[in-house]
């Protein structure tokens, strides 16, 4: 009875696929695009792009979709060969809200600048620490008569924050724990993860050891784990990678014997996931 309980909740926990649609392909084409924009320089491309008897026109290669995670940097680069004296506004397509016009920053949020890049003509509006709420179209206007227009569509990619096993984790007081946070569909991985114990940050120290492990392609994993479990390591724990969201568990110490035998020592995760299921399904 408890020997396949303990099987199903197991396997359901540790066998669950990661999920994850080509990342890495839609972070490089964005850096291609944006890369590709800051090095279009050199004297033969100037005269290409900077012909004031022509009428101002967009770059054949601008992006229309860009995709940035949520937290990350967005780039959005603009383009525009035969500029002359004309100028480059980028507006926000939800509201119509100018937030540039060359150089100057037309919205009371920081996390909006305009880059400009003489070589390339090209002006790119830079999002910092972007929220869902960027996503949608921006629309790079030329102040030519009619204007001039091109659309970006910017979709906000929010990776994935969880705390594998159950909300409420039961440990026997002496035990060992190891809390592990997977952070799945990422565009970026973040740059660090920590853990808070209720409300302050964990530090390493004799018995609690947290750990970024080496990032996969997938997936990236922080652990943490408290050798010998005591009373007063009870609370919430908190997993926080860099710019993303949170996840929560809660760590419950439970004194006296345990009626099965200890599983105990037999390997990190695996003994805590089958030892706080044991507890929380089948005691
Ligand atoms: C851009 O995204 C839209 C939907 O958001 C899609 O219909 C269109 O095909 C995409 N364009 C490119 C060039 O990927
Ligand atoms: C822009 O340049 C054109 C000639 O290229 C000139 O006639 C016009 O006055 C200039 N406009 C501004 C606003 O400087
Ligand atoms: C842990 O979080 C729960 C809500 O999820 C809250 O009710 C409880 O007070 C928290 N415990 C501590 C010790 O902060």
């Amino acid at each position: 009875m408890y020997q396949s309980c303990v099987f199903i909740l197991c396997s359901l926990v540790l066998l669950e696929p990661a999920r994850l649609y080509g990342a890495e392909g839609i972070r490089s084409r964005h850096q291609h695009h944006y890369q590709n924009s800051l090095h279009r320089s050199g004297p033969q491309t100037m005269e290409l792009i900077n012909d004031p008897e022509k009428e101002p026109m967009f770059a054949s290669d601008l992006p229309r979709n860009l995709t940035v995670q949520l937290g990350g940097t967005a780039y959005l680069p603009c383009t525009v060969h035969n500029l002359g004296n004309k100028s480059v506004s980028w507006i926000r397509n939800r509201d119509t809200h100018i937030l540039t016009s060359d150089r100057d920053v037309f919205i009371v949020d920081e996390r909006f600048s305009s880059l400009y890049n003489p070589d390339s003509s090209t002006w790119t509006l830079q999002i910092k620490y972007v929220q869902p709420r960027d996503a949608g179209s921006y629309e790079c206007q030329v102040s030519t008569s009619p204007k001039k227009m091109h659309f970006f569509n910017l979709a906000v990619v929010v990776p994935k924050v969880r705390i594998i096993g159950n909300k409420d984790i039961h440990v026997q007081a002496g035990s060992e724990v190891q809390l592990k946070c997977v952070v799945s569909q990422a565009v970026e991985h973040p740059s660090f993860i920590v853990w808070y114990h209720n409300d302050k940050m964990v530090v390493s120290s004799g018995r609690r050891f947290p750990r970024y492990e080496t990032p996969t392609r997938d997936s990236s994993i922080g652990t943490f784990t408290i050798s010998h479990v005591v009373k007063s390591d009870a609370g919430n724990y908190t997993c926080q990678p860099a710019n993303l969201h949170s996840a929560k568990v809660s760590l419950h110490v439970v004194n006296g014997e345990l009626s099965e035998p200890s599983i105990q020592g037999s390997g990190g995760a695996l003994s805590l996931l089958i030892h706080s299921e044991l507890l929380f399904c089948c005691s």
